[in-house]
């Protein structure tokens, strides 16, 4: 298992960052999720872009040949079906201080997870998946991809003790997206999704799936999606860079529809799989 740590390859097990790194004291840090199929990033353009955007946020001044070190990263780890992580922090202020020298050296950290390979089992190994609804407790600008997770990690344990493997959120009465992953729902034919903004993360695989819609045809909105729309519609799907388009089929314990995956879901896993072979 070899990670990239401040430009080297190493084992993980020599991986060491400092206790002063402002990663570990006030998650002052941003990140990517990037899946490589067969060792070739997915969207990694589109992640690569949103990672900028999220250390121009938050001022922090990184700009490596990512696609160069996360390609050799993968080729170091055999290649294949890996999901690769990818941080940058603050770097180490050397004390506990809230402020910071705007010229600091950030900690880059990469490593990989193996995945499956969504794509070439099918749609018949893609299971529905339970969730449950919770308050939104996080902070006003979602859209920034930090690693501040507590809220996010508290609701997926609360999905987790009800028995249920997701947790969508709602604020002020609407839903946003679920704890790791955008949300989508259908209702005739039409599929809907809360609005870009603050309040969510600019999901690539979201993107994607609009992107998808509009050349096959189907028509996808932007709404305003509230807990009694969310449990009348036909189909809800969750999306992300690891689970590309997933079906919920149960929520707070009733069933979506008839409780089984939908047939626009199906339509849309087929164009994910038609897109990846392309
Ligand atoms: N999470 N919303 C949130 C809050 C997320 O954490 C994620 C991704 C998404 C989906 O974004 P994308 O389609 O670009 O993966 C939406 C990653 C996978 C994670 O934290 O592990």
């Amino acid at each position: 298992n070899t990670v990239f740590l401040n430009g080297d390859y190493i084992p993980a097990d020599q991986a060491q960052v400092s206790v002063f790194d402002r990663g570990f004291l006030f998650g002052d840090s941003v990140y990517e999720v990037i899946p490589f199929y067969q060792g070739v990033g997915f969207r990694l353009d589109e992640h690569l872009q949103r990672l900028q955007y999220s250390l121009r946020a938050i001022q922090i001044t990184a700009d490596d040949d990512w696609n160069t070190i996360l390609t050799h990263l993968v080729e170091l780890n055999g290649g294949g079906n890996l999901s690769v992580y990818l941080q940058i922090s603050r770097g180490n202020t050397g004390r506990r201080s809230h402020v910071y020298d705007a010229e600091m050296t950030p900690t880059v950290f990469a490593c990989c997870n193996p995945i499956k390979d969504i794509y070439g089992s099918g749609p018949d190994a893609v299971s529905g998946v339970r969730a449950i609804v919770t308050e939104d407790l996080r902070w006003g600008r979602c859209d920034i991809k930090s690693t501040g997770l507590l809220p996010n990690i508290l609701v997926m344990q609360q999905a987790k003790q009800a028995g249920a493997q997701d947790a969508l959120m709602m604020r002020d009465g609407l839903l946003t997206e679920g704890a790791s992953c955008n949300l989508m729902l259908v209702e005739n034919g039409v599929i809907y999704t809360p609005k870009r903004g603050s309040e969510i993360l600019g999901g690539t695989t979201r993107e994607l799936i609009l992107e998808l819609a509009a050349k096959d045809g189907i028509s996808m909105q932007e709404a305003d999606i509230d807990y009694g729309r969310l449990l009348a519609a036909d189909e809800v799907w969750v999306s992300s860079s690891t689970r590309a388009v997933v079906p919920v089929i149960e929520i707070d314990g009733q069933p979506v529809a008839d409780g089984k995956k939908g047939p626009l879901w199906a339509r849309m896993f087929e164009l994910f799989t038609c897109y990846q072979n392309d």
